[in-house]
């Protein structure tokens, strides 16, 4: 993480730029669009050391932006038959995935591109790190091996990715990464502009947060343990966490505690994670945003497990911190220099677009004033 954090510090001083010009121009901005790009620019700096330039100025193709959003949110129809049609049908049309072929190509020749140029460069990203951890010797000291005692067990040498699993993962990290960070930082900021109280709390704290020389970077430590600005990042994932439910495939009958209900070997289970996170049962007048919740003092009034916008257990999400700092970075660097204000154009509440999976707005628009 400490690896990649001054460059997602870098992303965050053109984010703030980028604010800048609708701040001159008096004018709200779509969360949604701005802090998309800013999304763009963190994966394509932090996976492949490449400068996006997609915050600051138009690109002339703006190709990437376009592919990563059909990427997540692919064509109803292709779903629709993927459902619905028999897979000889599906190859025979070539519709084999959600995602069209032509933009998984797209993604699969940039990270084969990214990992030839691995070699002679000074690129310092994700997919450096991938490659130069694959070709490393495998750390067969006794605390780390696993199981046996031979010297390269073939346990050990499995730890080896094979070509393909390395470009799975790249391309997970590449296509995961690209609305997800841009989704929930404009619900913080529309939080924050419909909470003034609450912003200037945030604004109290990150200006007291040392800062480095540049007068702007605050320690990587130091942001992971800001206790206010977790408190609203925690509260924004819990009122407007992305993932509406996910699901389990029982692989044994199993009874749930002293409830007497068994679900059997091959059920599947759904975990309502949007639902709990507005049960009065668990949170007090739950659609109210409330930080406070999540501050030291009042966390262990929580219930375990009853929060989970990530998921939990052995397969909760694989990029949690690595989102939570890209989040904490943005907020810290625009609180610095803006106000986010409620505008005319902010919905409220926020028109929520239907969809069976993921809990998005069709914008997310706010106000922002200069300092
Ligand atoms: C706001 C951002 C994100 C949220 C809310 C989120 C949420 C989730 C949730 C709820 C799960 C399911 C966990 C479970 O079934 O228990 C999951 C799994 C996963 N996520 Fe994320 N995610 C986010 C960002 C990302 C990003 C940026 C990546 C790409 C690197 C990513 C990669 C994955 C992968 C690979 C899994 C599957 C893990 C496994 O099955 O072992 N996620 N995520």
């Amino acid at each position: 993480m400490l690896r990649i954090y001054g460059k997602v510090v870098e992303c965050g001083a053109e984010l703030a730029q980028a604010l800048g010009a609708y701040a001159d121009a008096g004018r709200p901005f779509d969360g949604r669009r701005v802090y998309g790009n800013y999304g763009v620019d963190v994966v394509m700096r932090s996976e492949f050391g490449l400068e996006s330039g997609e915050q600051l100025r138009p690109l002339p193709d703006d190709t990437f932006r376009r592919m990563a959003q059909d990427n997540v949110r692919p064509k109803a129809a292709r779903l629709l038959a993927i459902l619905l049609l028999p897979k000889w049908l599906r190859r025979a049309l070539g519709v084999a995935h959600p995602t069209r072929d032509t933009t998984i190509d797209f993604f699969f020749r940039m990270i084969r591109r990214a990992i030839r140029d691995v070699d002679g460069g000074s690129r310092d990203d994700y997919i450096v790190a991938l490659v130069t951890a694959n070709r490393s010797p495998i750390d067969t000291s006794p605390d780390t091996r696993r199981g046996d005692d031979s010297e390269q067990s073939p346990k050990t040498r499995d730890l080896y990715l094979t070509d393909d699993e390395l470009m799975s993962n790249a391309y997970v990290f590449l296509s995961g990464a690209y609305d997800t960070t841009g989704t929930p930082l404009s619900y913080a900021t529309y939080e924050l502009a419909l909470n003034p109280d609450i912003q200037q709390r945030l604004y109290d704290e990150v200006m007291g947060a040392p800062v480095g020389d540049d007068g702007h970077t605050i320690p990587y430590d130091t942001l992971m343990e800001m206790p206010f600005l977790e408190a609203v990042v925690s509260e924004t994932f819990r009122r407007h966490g992305f993932n509406y439910r996910i699901d389990r495939r029982a692989d044994r009958d199993y009874t749930l505690g002293d409830t007497g209900i068994t679900v059997k070997k091959g059920q599947r289970v759904q975990v309502p994670i949007h639902a709990m996170h507005h049960m009065a049962e668990y949170y007090k007048d739950p659609y109210v945003f409330d930080p406070d919740r999540f501050m030291p003092d009042q966390r262990h009034l929580l219930q375990r497990n009853a929060y989970m916008p990530f998921g939990a257990g052995p397969r909760v999400c694989i990029a949690y911190r690595f989102v939570i700092m890209v989040i904490k970075v943005a907020l810290t660097m625009v609180i610095r220099q803006y106000k986010f204000v409620r505008s005319p154009d902010t919905d409220v509440p926020l028109r929520i677009v239907s969809n069976p999976v993921l809990y998005l707005a069709d914008r997310v628009v706010v106000g922002v004033e200069r300092r």
